[in-house]
């Protein structure tokens, strides 16, 4: 059987335990041996203890805890060819001839790079006297297994990354919670949510909560926004609406790419509406905490198929990415999925941005 390499890499998202659970006890029933790679790239390319042996008592009691118990980090390391030479000859060094990687999109693309760069690396090894020809012949192609672990929901070709009905889950807590003190005081909120590069937590978050006005990246709002979201919140206010709510994804911005920031949406709360107003920031409470049950039923389907796909791998397909469509768990091309989420708006859909932006209590 093969032994396979696996790790969690960049930001940390719930379900990524459920995944590492998935991927040992899947490879042990497949007559594999599974082998954690302990802090993400760094314990590729630091190699040593951080590469351990992981057994089917191990994960046991992961699928609910968040975070990643592996550990995970945001590797520069790994970004330098250097880094990656150091890491094959991690992986050669400890007869691992095959990589399940769970992350984000530089995570990723990051392994992608190091396939193709893979008999280069093995030359390179060669040539410098670090290992022998013959300890590298084994290994002339690496089979890499990409997992989608995010709680942006910011891939496409997936309909949900691992992790983001999580953290929506919590999202759409705290606002609840900011609810009933908004609505006790008569107050303004702005909500600020995570999502750099990516408004699909906003989005979802401002549908689920029946927010009265949202902010994202993708979609920035047209000029004189500021008269457009007062006068709907002087709406609702006019209909005995207690409360406002605005959601603002951390990465907002308006159409000249500057960033909307929560303290300026609150100042025009605050100044042209004399709005009570208060920010909260979230921050990462959306990131940690158990996962949802979607999230344990999808690590787990999708690292018994990162297996699967592995051991049906040729020397000739490409590095395959597990997904989900249509609640159908499938395999999609790492390096075309990687390019598509490089080149679209990931998962925000217009039509749904427009009902958010309508539904509200104003219509
Ligand atoms: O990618 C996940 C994410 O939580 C983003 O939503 C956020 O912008 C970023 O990570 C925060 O990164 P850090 O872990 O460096 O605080």
């Amino acid at each position: 059987g093969k032994r396979i390499g696996l790790l969690t890499s960049g930001g940390d998202a719930p379900g990524m335990n459920g995944v590492v659970r998935a991927v040992v006890r899947m490879a042990i029933h497949c007559d594999c041996e599974a082998y954690g790679i302990y802090e993400g790239y760094e314990g590729l390319v630091q190699g040593g203890d951080m590469i351990r042996q992981l057994y089917w008592e191990d994960v046991r009691g992961w699928l609910l805890r968040g975070g990643t118990l592996i550990g995970s980090a945001r590797c520069a390391a790994f970004r330098e060819r250097a880094g990656r030479l150091a890491a094959a000859r991690n992986l050669i060094l400890n007869g691992i001839d095959a990589l399940v990687v769970c992350g984000g999109d530089g995570s990723l693309t990051g392994a992608d790079v190091f396939r193709a760069e893979w008999t280069g690396l093995l030359d390179e090894l060669v040539a410098t006297g670090t290992l022998t020809a013959e300890q590298v012949a084994p290994y002339a192609t690496l089979n890499i297994v990409g997992l989608l672990g995010s709680i942006d929901n910011d891939f496409s070709g997936t309909d949900a990354t691992i992790g983001c009905y999580s953290a929506l889950t919590r999202i759409c807590e705290a606002i609840d919670d900011v609810f009933d003190t908004a609505t006790s005081h008569r107050r303004g909120f702005v909500v600020e949510v995570m999502g750099r590069y990516c408004g699909w937590l906003a989005l979802m978050a401002a549908i689920s909560t029946a927010a009265d006005w949202l902010f994202i990246p993708e979609m920035p709002p047209r000029d004189g926004w500021e008269e457009d979201m007062c006068s709907i919140i002087t709406k609702n206010r006019d209909r005995g609406k207690r409360r406002t709510i605005v959601i603002v994804a951390e990465g907002a911005q308006d159409r000249n790419l500057n960033h909307i920031a929560s303290a300026k949406i609150k100042d025009i709360l605050t100044d042209r509406l004399h709005l009570d107003t208060r920010v909260s920031v979230l921050g990462h409470i959306q990131r940690g905490g158990p996962p949802c049950a979607y999230d344990r039923w999808l690590s787990t389907l999708q690292g018994v198929k990162a297996v699967e796909a592995l051991l049906a791998l040729t020397p000739d397909t490409p590095s395959p990415v597990v997904t989900i469509r249509e609640n159908t768990i499938g395999v999609s091309s790492l390096a075309e999925t990687v390019k598509l989420t490089q080149e679209t708006a990931a998962s925000i859909d217009a039509k749904q941005f427009d009902r958010a932006m309508t539904l509200r209590d104003s219509e």
